[in-house]
């Protein structure tokens, strides 16, 4: 426990607003605009451009055309995979109703963590699955495969399903979800959607969002990765109207594909990758040194790339948190808010007691994390974060 930090929580907000400094002055160098939270920063037109001039000539803007089919291949290529082993889609939330669907057709249950984004449960109710909902493991912020065995047994129902989620970016053990699903018969879509460079594919398909808000962004586009590449044909079927090589229509299908544009723009990405990776490790690597003693990040944190910096810490709830360090101009998100069983939409669902689930969501706070981040954006969040927990006063 820090000295005084739950009383500098209380009268944190003496640092901001009330100090009739006009905000923080007397205190920190306030920046003279608000850091914001997110601002996602895709390749710049020059960069797109001669992709663009690649589709004026094909005149080929959909249906796996050139630039999807070469994204798909660079993008299997950084995973050490075989292009027949990563399938291409047009958002993440499509690409885990396309791989629950196939895996599990005839509906039931689908054990998700109540600690996620909106879209695990509704990918799964829209494949024609139920969700429910399930704690997660307070030290890996994320529902663990001894979890996901020991809730089979208080299942209310036949489990037709587990989407594991990786918080935030987290490595997901994709080995031991493999041993899950041959121990227990049950398959397994992994929900990976902002741990692109963590990843590490196992059979379990794995989908990641390249949504413009994750590390790898190109606006909206998801893809599956599997070492079955069988599994990945199936998924390009069901995406393209279950149609595979002929016009008929082998499967019930939908539209699930990527706009070429958006291939322009995904390997536009793909170009400038290496330096973007390096730039938001870096960026991890100054807030894990600067407030690392004083807060929880994710699993794994500054060693992959993600484009959020979230938090927890044990002196104060995040909304407390976000309210001072927003008044001291500093932009902050609670990511998911809060856990999906108390969202009205998911109210109705089964779902087991999720004290770790609830926990997280009060407790878990975004702080600004984009990839031009300046150094003295993050040093000034980074002293914000220190005055308001007490640790520096
Ligand atoms: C945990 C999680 N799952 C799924 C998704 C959905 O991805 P998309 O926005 O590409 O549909 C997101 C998006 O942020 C997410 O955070």
């Amino acid at each position: 426990m820090l000295p005084g930090g739950a009383a500098a929580v209380k009268h944190g907000r003496n640092l901001w607003s009330d100090s009739g400094a006009g905000g923080s002055g007397l205190l920190l160098n306030r920046p003279a605009a608000s850091i914001p939270v997110c601002r996602p920063l895709l390749p710049p037109a020059a960069s797109i451009s001669r992709y663009i001039e690649r589709i004026d000539e094909s005149r080929r803007y959909a249906n796996f055309a050139p630039l999807v089919l070469e994204l798909k291949r660079r993008l299997a290529e950084a995973k050490g995979l075989q292009e027949t082993q990563l399938a291409v889609v047009s958002s993440g939330t499509q690409a885990l109703m396309l791989a629950l669907r196939l895996l599990a057709p005839n509906g039931g249950l689908c054990m998700v963590p109540s600690w996620t984004f909106a879209a695990t449960p509704g990918a799964a109710h829209w494949a024609g699955l139920t969700p429910w909902f399930v704690d997660i493991d307070r030290d890996a912020w994320a529902l663990t495969p001894a979890l996901a065995r020991e809730a089979l047994r208080s299942a209310p129902g036949p489990v037709s399903a587990v989407v594991p989620v990786s918080p935030f970016g987290a490595a997901v053990p994709c080995p031991e979800w493999d041993d899950f699903r041959d121990a227990t018969g049950i398959p397994v879509v992994i929900d990976a959607a902002a741990a692109w460079d963590a990843l590490e594919p196992g059979r379990a398909p794995a989908v990641v969002s390249l949504h413009a808000t994750k590390a790898l962004g190109v606006g909206e586009a998801g893809v599956v990765v599997s070492t079955d590449a069988a599994l990945i044909a199936q998924v390009e079927e069901r995406g393209n109207f279950g149609l595979y090589g002929s016009r008929i229509s082998q499967s019930i299908g939908i539209n699930g594909k990527l706009a070429e544009h958006t291939a322009a723009v995904g390997l536009a990405a793909l170009d400038e990758w290496p330096t973007r990776r390096l730039r938001w490790i870096d960026n991890a690597c100054r807030y894990r040194a600067g407030i690392g003693d004083l807060v929880t990040f994710p699993p794994g944190f500054a060693e992959h790339a993600v484009a959020t910096c979230v938090v927890q810490n044990p002196w104060t709830t995040a909304e407390e948190l976000g309210r001072e360090l927003e008044a001291a101009g500093i932009g902050t998100l609670r990511w998911w808010q809060e856990a999906c069983h108390r969202h009205p939409a998911f109210a109705g669902m089964p779902r087991l007691p999720a004290p770790e689930s609830e926990r997280a969501a009060a407790m878990t706070l975004g702080l600004p994390m984009t990839p031009d981040l300046s150094i003295a954006d993050i040093d000034y969040v980074v002293d914000a974060v220190r005055i308001v927990l007490g640790a520096d006063r």
